[in-house]
């Protein structure tokens, strides 16, 4: 077995792997939680009013997703949404980081939809009533189509209407929710959104992602600022997927290409966040390509962040490469492990994330609020066995607790994910949960590493 290794005459078990030695490295105030987002799991497309989001309408243009899959059942989380808060209470979690669908919430992207609304309000209530802390995203890809018909977020329109979808949620669940996220990975959004044309809406035009990215900022303001208004002691932070750049050699292009996508995936959100504006040597680089008023309005921005919520899966490593828009090309490291996303396996990169930020920017406070791997293991005889995840969530969380001794302000970590789900334009064929989902019975099955997890969890009051 991987996590088992030989040590001297005796075969010990990882100390990493061990979850009373893991569980050592973190204060008992640390949350730890499990997260999810509302496409991925919900599925109740059309339940109650739910209008379709940019994600039904994309999922059914045909080659866009690769099993030809749709979130429409996904774990129908919408319907068992009690077994499941029941599910992580029996892991032991404290936090659940979980986001609400806007094209459920609010017809035509403005209209409240009460049912819709109701929803996550009963969530709420049950996950409280199991002692559950509640960390809310407001914005984790499913921009209701309505709004992508007038411009989606190239239209300066969306930013007021998030505004107001922050308003209307904040009032009805903030007597009961502190912590907020407003945006999910912002670069992914605007990027892989709009550049790349594989999430929704679909758009290849590096101009309007650039400028999607600028909205996306302006839009993690506003509604900042309408949940601090609505709720009493908010705490609002967004979630950023950052990643450390390494060059692939050493020679002068490649060092330039790694500190262009550093700029591009890091500091292009963490300098204006941080009341900086936008990092010059990108301005430059986008030139023309960007508004220059952009660059203004975000000079003009002093940054609000109560936490900082950072989704670390992997680094890179770039060389290099003439006629993209960073002019580099990802490499892919040999003699690595990698998961079945292709992801190479990278645990250091998630301390050297952390410290890097905590020295370059000093946040109040850091939540991992994402960090998880698919890997394919199936039931067998009714069990999963998965030592490669549970072996990559204990380095990853020795990481974590190195990067809290040197002096990083890290309070909470939530795995992704707590089940396995539908995976954005992989479909169904990625799986990220520590419970097993078999979708046509809708079973849940604990994997090995949601065993693991609940004895690290159970842990901690031993340590
Ligand atoms: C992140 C997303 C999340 C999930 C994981 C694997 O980029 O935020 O929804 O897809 O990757």
């Amino acid at each position: 077995m991987k996590t088992r290794e030989r040590v001297g005459t005796v075969t010990a078990q990882t100390r990493a792997d061990d979850p009373v030695v893991a569980a050592r490295g973190f204060p008992r105030s640390f949350v730890f939680g499990v997260a999810t987002s509302a496409y991925q799991i919900e599925g109740a497309h059309d339940a109650d009013g739910k209008e379709p989001s940019i994600w039904d309408v994309f999922c059914a243009k045909p080659g866009a997703v690769e099993d030809g899959a749709t979130g429409n059942v996904a774990c129908d989380h919408y319907r068992r949404y009690r077994d499941d808060v029941a599910h992580m209470a029996a892991l032991g979690v404290d936090a659940y980081r979980f986001s609400i669908s806007w094209p459920r919430v609010l017809t035509n992207g403005s209209g409240v939809n009460a049912a819709g609304l109701d929803f996550y309000d009963r969530l709420v209530d049950t996950l409280l009533e199991r002692g559950i802390r509640p960390f809310a995203t407001l914005y984790h890809w499913d921009l209701p189509q309505s709004l992508q018909e007038m411009g989606g977020w190239t239209s300066s329109d969306t930013v007021d209407r998030f505004t107001e979808f922050a308003r209307v949620v904040g009032a009805r669940l903030g007597d009961r929710v502190r912590d907020w996220i407003t945006i999910n990975e912002p670069e992914v959004v605007a990027f892989v959104g709009h550049a790349h044309g594989r999430h929704a809406p679909g758009l290849r035009d590096p101009r309007q992602a650039i400028r999607v990215s600028h909205q996306l900022l302006l839009a993690h303001r506003s509604a900042a600022a309408a949940i601090r208004a609505e709720v009493r002691q908010a705490r609002v932070g967004i979630s950023l997927n950052l990643a450390p750049v390494h060059p692939a050699s050493d020679a002068e292009e490649d060092v330039a290409a790694a500190l262009r996508v550093d700029g591009y995936l890091n500091r292009w959100y963490l300098d204006p966040l941080s009341g900086r504006g936008y990092p010059s040597d990108m301005v430059a680089w986008y030139g023309g390509l960007l508004d220059a008023e952009a660059v203004s309005t975000m000079r003009g921005y002093q940054g609000d962040l109560d936490f900082l919520g950072i989704n670390y899966y992997s680094r890179q490593v770039v060389r290099a490469a003439p006629a993209e828009l960073l002019a580099s090309q990802q490499v892919r490291v040999r003699d690595a492990a990698h998961t079945t996303m292709g992801w190479e396996v990278y645990p250091q990169g998630l301390s050297e994330v952390l410290q890097r930020v905590t020295r370059d920017y000093r946040p109040r406070a850091i939540y991992v609020t994402e960090n998880g791997a698919s890997y394919d293991d199936r039931p067998r005889q009714g069990r999963v066995s998965d030592p490669e995840r549970t072996r990559y969530l204990a380095q990853h969380f020795a990481e974590a607790a190195q990067a809290i001794s040197a002096g990083v302000p890290l309070e909470g970590y939530f795995v992704w994910s707590l089940m396995d789900n539908f995976e954005w334009n992989n479909g169904y064929t990625k799986r990220f949960g520590i419970v097993y989902v078999d979708y046509a019975t809708q079973q849940r099955i604990d994997k090995g590493s949601a065993r693991w997890y609940r004895d690290f969890l159970s842990a901690r009051s031993r340590v």
